[in-house]
């Protein structure tokens, strides 16, 4: 395949962002675009000189050769379940879903028909990743601390439970999926919520939540969501292990040792190019980078599902280890 004709459905903020990003690759051909708001779906499609279609149904019927699926988190499943059953390759925003079962499904049915998909966690593209991964290589971590502390993002969904799965799920799961990334696999949570929603109409999400969690190989930290500010205060995650303490967020890597402190810089907007560039060539088969296909994504929902879980319920989550038993897959495995 010499030009990879791509569909979207979505056409709200994140689809605009991969629009904009695609039509800068030159093997690239944005043939069409739906949304269940026929005018939002028009003007993307305007922009890009591509076809706004009525339905997903319309869109695969004009032979795109893979999908973009950017669709807020409680619209997740019909529209992958259609991509799968036409056998397409298809990039997924995250969260994959607002719940477990639909992620659950969607990853089987991908496993079972072989296809090729990635999920939008572009923080693995990060030029500081493998900076990182090279300084922890041979070292235990000890301790993490993650956080997102931000404001209400402006999409009516954002602030109800069941349209988001709220702060953890929506937007913190970039810093747990780096968390996994770098860390590995977290075998239980303990989560708290406020139980106070922000000041926005109908919200009912809480405005901070902290999460303490307990690593496969013995590390423990935590992770914290705020959505009570008026700007984005910070995003990121600080790795600790014998003498070196590490702060990564989307603008850099800071590193501390024994010879004192010393910044990487890191392009947030390359990162976002880097995981549409790596899904492109890997639909085109001259490439194999896609860091986070939707069977990873999966190990983050769970994880972020664990902690709004654990924060809802009161009660401790465990998740499975890959030699363990207690999974947390149909529903909050719990330990009063
Ligand atoms: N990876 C990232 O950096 C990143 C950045 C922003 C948003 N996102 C994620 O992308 C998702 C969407 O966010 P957004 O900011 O674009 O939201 P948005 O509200 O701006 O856009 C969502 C669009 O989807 C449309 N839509 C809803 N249900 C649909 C359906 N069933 N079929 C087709 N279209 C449907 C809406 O009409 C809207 O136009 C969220 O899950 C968000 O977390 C990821």
């Amino acid at each position: 395949m010499r030009i990879c004709r791509v569909g979207l459905v979505g056409a709200g903020g994140v689809a605009q962002r991969h629009a904009r990003v695609l039509a800068g690759f030159d093997d690239v051909d944005l043939i069409g675009v739906t949304d269940v708001v026929p005018d939002t779906a028009a003007a993307l499609a305007a922009q890009h000189g591509a076809q706004a279609y009525a339905d997903v149904a319309e869109l695969l019927a004009a032979g795109p050769d893979a999908v973009y699926v950017c669709v807020p988190p409680f619209a997740h499943g019909p529209a992958e379940q259609a991509v799968i059953d036409a056998g397409l390759p298809m990039f997924v925003e995250k969260p994959v879903a607002v719940d477990l079962a639909t992620a659950e499904r969607i990853a089987d049915e991908v496993t079972r028909r072989g296809l090729r998909t990635a999920v939008g966690h572009h923080w693995r593209y990060l030029s500081v990743l493998d900076e990182a991964r090279g300084l922890l290589a041979g070292r235990s971590v000890r301790m993490v601390s993650g956080s997102w502390l931000d404001k209400v993002p402006p999409v009516a969904w954002w602030s109800r439970r069941d349209r988001s799965g709220g702060p953890v799920v929506e937007q913190a799961a970039h810093v747990l999926d780096l968390i996994r990334a770098l860390v590995g696999e977290v075998t239980e949570v303990t989560a708290y919520g406020n139980g106070t929603p922000p000041p926005v109409d109908g919200a009912d999400i809480d405005s901070v939540t902290t999460a303490v969690l307990r690593f496969a190989d013995g590390a423990v930290g935590t992770l914290s969501a705020a959505c009570v500010l008026g700007w984005k205060h910070r995003a990121g995650l600080e790795i600790l292990a014998d003498g070196l303490a590490l702060s990564l967020t989307e603008e850099g890597l800071t590193i501390c040792d024994a010879d004192g402190e010393r910044h990487v810089p890191a392009d947030p907007e390359a990162a976002r190019v880097a995981v549409d560039r790596a899904f492109v060539d890997a639909v085109r088969g001259v490439g194999d980078d896609v860091r986070v296909p939707y069977a990873e994504a999966l190990g983050t929902q769970r994880l972020a599902l664990a902690v709004a879980d654990s924060a809802r319920t009161g009660q401790t989550v465990r998740l499975a280890t890959a030699s363990g038993t207690a999974l947390h897959s149909t529903g909050v495995t719990v330990d009063a």
